[in-house]
């Protein structure tokens, strides 16, 4: 058939030919070269999957290649050295490589706030400010940012693989590991951890999260048992790494320390087979916590891929055990592909990790960034605050170390400052941020005066001379530890009070890992919750201080006025005599040696004090601004997808950024808490401007999980849809049935 076609339209068709005749020599020839390149090595070729590489690498690997990479090589400072540990990075740990197949060592670094060891291995990291301080933020966008740069940060440093990634939940705010967390939230937990990691792992690097599960107390944490309901689990800790999971498809999570229902996190089938990598689909290997290992073949059928950073129970054990017939070689199979493909699909074996030096000022700039938008305003009287530095005089700056520099958090997560050489464990650092000089930066023509407040007396007749008096209080935590109280440590209260009866014009900067009670609370003017503020913390604290920035941060995690409020007010102790585990961890066959029944099952945090009618010093989503918001119009539309819309405005002068949340209160029958954040968004608001929030509210957030059925549902029924600026300030309301 002959078709007249215009010539226009022929010269086109003869083009778009060409074009694609182009196109699929060029692909073939692409296909070639690759197959040329790759034909030694079929797993290089990057037009297959990660599952297809990784089978394919297998094939290739003999027993005692795939045993290497089960197991750790030792940890410097740690036991004894073995013979490979000249080809460490420096890192907490690391698994050899397979150089002639062309497979990566991997590296791994701590990076909770920042890489780890950069004193130790002559390096400079960025300490971002700790992770509940930017979970405060409630910004997706900002945790993205916070991964992006220690994924940058650990590539630079020559590591590919992080141990950051804490989703536990404050159960137990004591607990001297909460700042490496996200609150007491699972789906505010899961959701900011999930787009860290994402953006960690969007480096090329492999991501982690850590501590799974239930390990929320650092008081025996090697022995203890977590006793807790099915449903509460899955419904609080657990939801924070599925919602995390989802939103990150880490390569890697790590088991935690203690056990769970009555067997050892690192080799509980539940948590690991049934849960993680059945129900949720969980690709990558589970890698144990330090020496949080104890045994062979129940640890491997429990689905424990890789035990770190040594070689007690996956290598020699295991090379027999496997011998023997007592592990399958398809056990030890899914070990080896989930680690290989995991290094495929993270990228670690395509874009290897290049040492170089990163852009300090840029990452500097980030963290005062994130800290601005983590500090949480929590008073401020007869608007003390924002500090008018045109008129300001005098300003008393009282604190130990407030003329120098502010606190970090300890243990495996610490960054070590500039200018400092390698710290001891669990020695408290100071970071060399100066508030003094931050504040006399930010008010120029002010006279700034400096105390230690060693010296109550000293420190009060200083704030009585001048206009204003700004307390730096801290309270420093660590992994390996919990905290005996909340109140402040070295009697920063009674400095306060004396501080604040001398001049009322007070204004506390709170250092802390986590809540502290404040018997001072009515006798200042002002309280911003600084967290660890990180590498610019002084500056950015010093630009809320004075307006620079408007304050937009709410609390993660409930502020109690007493441990007498909180689920357990004594602490649960390790019994005398546990806790010694050798020089490299734990013996075989250990038992957990006491319990902790965490018998407020669904009622973490808010949900607790909801449920017992207490009233916290802060609650929950709490937290001020230097302008104010209000709120209307809500529409709740009942579907599949239930949808919430309403207006905020923002009714003062000044530009702002409001946390608008939505909790949704169940139906009686579904016996849950009083109610549950659902929803949140960061709305940035101009003086006077008004947005519309509509958000669609994921259904799984609305569910329970139903033991007997062992599986989520919802409970048919009436459900009351609340909105507003915390949990305890919900001025929209709307009740709608949901079948
Ligand atoms: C901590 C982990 C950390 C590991 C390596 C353990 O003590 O619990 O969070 O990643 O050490 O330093």
């Amino acid at each position: 058939m002959k078709m007249n076609l215009p010539r226009s339209l022929r010269v086109s068709l003869a083009a778009l030919l060409l074009l694609l005749a182009f196109v699929v020599i060029s692909y073939g020839r692409h296909r070639q070269n690759g197959s040329a390149e790759t034909q030694n090595r079929p797993w290089m070729n990057t037009q297959l999957s990660p599952d297809e590489r990784a089978d394919l690498v297998m094939k290739e690997m003999t027993l005692d290649e795939k045993i290497d990479l089960l197991h750790g090589n030792g940890m410097a400072g740690w036991g004894k050295d073995r013979p490979t540990v000249h080809l460490s990075n420096g890192g907490a740990g690391f698994i050899l490589g397979i150089p002639r197949l062309g497979i990566p060592s991997i590296q791994m670094s701590d990076a909770a706030y920042g890489i780890r060891n950069s004193a130790a291995n002559g390096r400079f990291s960025t300490a971002l400010p700790s992770n509940v301080g930017s979970a405060s933020s409630w910004d997706p966008v900002a945790a993205c940012e916070y991964g992006t740069l220690i994924g940058n940060e650990l590539r630079a440093q020559g590591f590919n693989m992080t141990l950051g990634g804490g989703a536990n939940l404050t159960r137990e705010p004591r607990n001297g590991r909460t700042f490496e967390y996200m609150g007491e939230d699972p789906i505010l937990t899961g959701t900011l951890v999930g787009n860290r990691v994402k953006c960690e792992q969007a480096q090329n690097v492999i991501g982690d999260m850590k501590h799974y599960a239930v390990n929320d107390q650092e008081s025996g944490r090697n022995e203890v048992d977590s006793i807790i309901s099915m449903r509460a689990m899955r419904e609080s800790d657990l939801l924070a790494f599925q919602i995390g999971i989802g939103i990150a498809n880490p390569s890697a999570v790590m088991c935690s320390y203690n056990a769970v229902n009555g067997d050892f996190a690192c080799e509980n089938k539940y948590l690991l087979t049934d849960v993680l990598k059945k129900e949720w689909n969980f690709k990558g290997f589970v890698v144990s916590d330090w020496a949080g290992t104890h045994s062979t073949i129940k640890a491997s059928a429990a689905g424990l891929d890789t035990e770190q950073p040594f070689d007690h129970f996956y290598a020699k054990d295991f090379k027999d055990a496997v011998e023997a017939g007592k592990i399958s070689q398809a056990e030890l199979d899914d070990h080896i592909h989930r680690i290989l493909r995991s290094e495929f699909a993270s990228g670690i074996v395509d874009h290897p990790q290049k040492r170089s030096v990163i852009d300090i000022e840029a990452h500097l700039e980030t963290a005062r960034k994130i800290e601005e938008q983590s500090i949480v305003l929590l008073k401020n009287s007869s608007g003390i605050l924002p500090l008018d530095a045109a008129k300001i005089r005098s300003i008393a700056i009282i604190g130990q170390h407030a003329d120098t520099s502010m606190i970090s958090g300890g243990g495996s997560a610490q960054v070590d400052p500039p200018g400092t050489s390698a710290p001891k464990w669990l020695e408290h650092i100071w970071f060399p941020t100066s508030p003094l000089k931050a504040v006399a930066a930010a008010a120029p023509s002010a006279s700034v005066q400096f105390d230690s407040g060693a010296d109550r007396e000293s420190a009060a007749a200083l704030a009585k001379k001048s206009d204003v008096a700004i307390i730096f209080a801290h309270q420093w935590t660590s992994e390996g530890m919990d905290l005996p109280t909340l109140s402040l440590p070295e009697n920063q209260d009674a400095l306060i009070e004396q501080v604040a009866a001398a001049n009322p014009k007070t204004i506390v900067v709170l250092e802390t890992g986590t809540a502290v009670t404040m018997p001072w609370l009515d006798k200042v003017s002002g309280v911003l919750e600084a967290w660890y503020a990180g590498s610019k913390g002084d500056v950015a604290v010093a630009n809320v201080l004075f307006g620079r920035a408007n304050p937009s941060a709410k609390l993660p995690m409930t502020f109690p006025r007493s441990e007498a409020d909180v689920p357990h007010p004594t602490l649960i102790a390790p019994p005398p005599g546990s806790g010694d585990h050798g020089p490299e961890g734990n013996e075989r066959g250990a038992k957990p040696a006491f319990t902790v029944h965490y018998d407020e099952g669904l009622k973490v945090g808010y949900k607790w004090y909801d449920a017992e009618n207490k009233k916290p010093l802060f609650p929950f989503g709490f937290g001020l601004s230097y302008t104010t918001y209000a709120y209307s119009d809500l529409k709740v539309k009942p579907g599949k997808e239930t949808t919430v819309s309403f207006t905020v405005k923002n009714t003062g002068s000044r530009a702002g950024a409001e946390i608008a949340q939505v909790y949704a209160a169940l139906p009686a029958s579904a016996g849950e808490p009083p109610k549950r954040l659902v929803a949140w968004s960061k709305i940035r608001l101009n003086a006077s401007e008004s947005k519309q929030v509509n958000l669609t509210i994921d259904p799984l957030y609305l569910d329970i999980y139903d033991e007997s059925a062992s599986a989520w549902k919802l409970v048919p029924g009436s459900y009351t849809f609340m909105a507003g600026a915390s949990s305890q300030d919900l001025p929209l309301q709307q009740k709608v049935n949901l079948e």
